[in-house]
């Protein structure tokens, strides 16, 4: 029987609603409103559509959003200079720096530089730490979109062999680390994979919930998938152009055989995706109430 369908798209616009809600009553009954810059070095197209899409987000649920964008040549001290401007600046709750940055710049020292309060992507080594140690702040946007998607769908997460492909900062490493910990959706077996593991097929076959971030296109093949397995497939690939012009994407999984296996799976696109961006925002109305002391 073909995979149950796990539409992110869908679950995120549930979540979105009662964000909106939210930000109503923050505004109504305590004058506040979540602010959200999103910074972007460079004109990368991907990362152009990324910022537009999280901007349009922001705009919907009534956030004050800045988009600030900067040229490819802006100089590291002058990047860090701008953080610190928008730690300051009392309107703003969270602060986003699209990722890549050009190779000119030290990502590691640019998100050092973000005030850990504000830090919605929760990149801050003082936000990764406390995710480590089960006491987090503010969860990553993608894998806390991982996780939401895993609760709403029913999947069993507790005593679940859980394999993950991909040992990115900013997925693998920290859904690992979220899905092992003692707490709900969570206490799961977790095995990492990486581009040294001997024989990735076989630790993915073992898997009752598979997460694959790779960032290669159909990585993982169909028969890599245990038959009831839950996938949860995170890539975005950009293969082609479809025949009216639009950008034809795949997962790192290969849809069509992995579907025929898997008894629930993401599609590529709006399967997790959505879900990272509406995750931004829960983050940001969180500051936004931390800034203003309420609960
Ligand atoms: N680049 C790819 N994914 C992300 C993300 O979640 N946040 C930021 N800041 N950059 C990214």
């Amino acid at each position: 029987m073909p995979a149950k369908l796990l539409k992110g798209a869908e679950v995120a616009k549930e979540i979105r609603a009662e964000l909106k809600t939210e930000v109503q009553q923050l505004h109504e009954k305590h004058g506040a409103v979540p602010g959200l810059v999103t910074i972007l070095v460079g004109e990368n197209p991907a990362s152009q559509s990324y910022v537009r899409a999280k901007q349009t987000t922001a705009h919907e649920l009534g956030f004050y959003s800045v988009q600030d964008s900067q040229p490819a040549d802006l100089a590291e001290e002058a990047l860090l200079k701008l953080i610190d401007k928008y730690n300051k600046d009392p309107k703003i709750d969270g602060i986003l720096v699209q990722l890549p940055l050009p190779k000119h710049i030290n990502e590691n020292r640019v998100l050092l530089a973000i005030d850990p309060g504000k830090d919605v992507d929760a990149f801050h080594p003082v936000n990764v730490g406390k995710l480590m140690i089960g006491e987090p702040d503010y969860l990553p946007c993608t894998p806390a979109g991982i996780q939401e998607l895993l609760v709403r769908s029913g999947t069993q997460v507790s005593g679940a062999e859980v394999v993950v492909v991909g040992r990115s900062n900013i997925v693998g490493k920290p859904i690992a680390m979220m899905l092992m910990q003692k707490a709900p959706g969570a206490n799961a077996t977790v095995t990492v994979t990486h581009t040294r593991t001997k024989d990735v097929k076989a630790h993915c076959l073992s898997a009752d919930i598979l997460v694959v971030a790779a960032g290669v296109a159909e990585y993982v093949k169909g028969d890599w998938v245990k038959p009831g397995a839950v996938v949860i497939d995170v890539g975005v690939n950009e293969v082609g152009k479809t025949a009216d012009g639009k950008r034809l994407l795949k997962g790192d999984v290969e849809f069509e055989g992995a579907s025929q296996r898997a008894s629930a799976i993401t599609p590529v696109p709006g399967g997790v995706g959505p879900m990272t961006i509406t995750m931004l925002m829960k983050n940001t109305v969180r500051a936004c109430r931390v800034h203003n002391n309420l609960k």
